[in-house]
């Protein structure tokens, strides 16, 4: 086989590739709404999820959250995974903690009283701790089980202007949470074919939620993050999604980066990390087109 051939061959298995049938099923229900940044009132109360595990979700729950913060916006992170990921990424150790979202959930604690603030001016985190594992267990004979989240933001949200959740990698009762307690979702999808597995059944999920608890909340935003320019896959995937979502297709995409990985480990985000690099771009661009560009609060 010569080179060209090779070429040739993968050019064509990757003209080939096509959604999920069942992601066109329900398209439908991700149509209509508001786009992105357009007359949303503050404050904006946003679920980042998707239950398949590693696809960007934490990293763009902090870098987003935090570029809307320097934007001028105060940002409110609540990291709803016992992973602990989004508060060791904004130099918590979770480990270290006296209070976390566990005793907000399961022992009514006030949410104020978890809050913590960070490296980056208007914005803070409100952390997670391994017992959260529990919370999904231990929530199931709880009264308004569901609504443990919205309750406990309610108290805070005149606060801010913005409040990301950073969701745990399953459909589970923390999810529903956030989704109960969210107006918008926000859903990252890795550049790649099996990245849109199992976005239906994500999908279908804020539909319930949407119909039986939270009638206002909408799948307001589609992150495509970990592109990498190099592969045709990656932009048949991206063209594929924005045929088929449109404008809920946020025209910004997040570039796979070595420094956006590298920064969690540092405990802090990538506009502190390294504010010139390309991630640090990307997500300064991404939070220009989610809020509209216009800070609202300064201070
Ligand atoms: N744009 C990027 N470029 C390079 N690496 C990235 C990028 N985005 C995320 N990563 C890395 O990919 C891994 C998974 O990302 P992340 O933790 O944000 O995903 P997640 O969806 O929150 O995962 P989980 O489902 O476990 O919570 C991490 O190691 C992260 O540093
Ligand atoms: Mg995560």
């Amino acid at each position: 086989m010569t080179p060209e051939d090779a070429v040739s061959e993968s050019d064509s298995a990757v003209s080939a590739v096509k959604l999920p049938a069942n992601l066109m099923e329900v398209g439908a229900v991700v149509e209509g709404g508001k786009p992105i940044s357009s007359g949303r009132e503050l404050p904006r109360v946003i679920a980042v999820a998707n239950q398949k595990g590693g696809v960007g979700k934490t990293t763009t729950a902090v870098n987003l959250s935090a570029c809307l913060a320097e934007l001028g916006y105060r940002t409110l992170v609540i990291d709803l995974d016992p992973q602990g990921n989004a508060s060791t990424g904004l130099g918590i150790d979770p480990r270290a903690l006296d209070v976390s979202m566990y005793d907000v959930l399961l022992q009514d604690l006030p949410l104020e009283d978890c809050v913590e603030g960070t490296a980056v001016k208007n914005l803070f985190i409100a952390p997670a701790s391994l017992d959260l594992a529990g919370a999904e267990i231990e929530l199931v004979p709880a009264f308004s089980r569901e609504l443990k989240l919205r309750t406990a933001i309610n108290s805070v949200k005149d606060d801010y202007d913005f409040v990301l959740i950073d969701c745990p990698p399953s459909l589970g009762l923390l999810t529903v949470n956030a989704l109960a307690a969210a107006t918008e979702v926000l859903v990252p999808i890795q550049c790649e074919y099996y990245a849109l597995e199992g976005l239906g059944q994500l999908i279908r999920n804020v539909d319930l939620v949407q119909r039986s608890l939270n009638p206002a909340l909408e799948v307001s935003a589609i992150v495509l993050v970990m592109y990498d320019a190099r592969t045709k896959l990656a932009d048949q995937v991206a063209m594929n999604v924005r045929e088929h979502f449109g404008e809920k297709v946020c025209r910004q995409v997040v570039p796979r980066t070595v420094r956006l990985s590298e920064a969690p480990s540092f405990g802090q985000p990538i506009i502190i990390f390294d504010p010139s690099s390309r991630g640090a771009i990307a997500y300064r661009q991404l939070a220009k087109e989610v809020s509209g560009g216009t800070p609202q609060r300064v201070g």
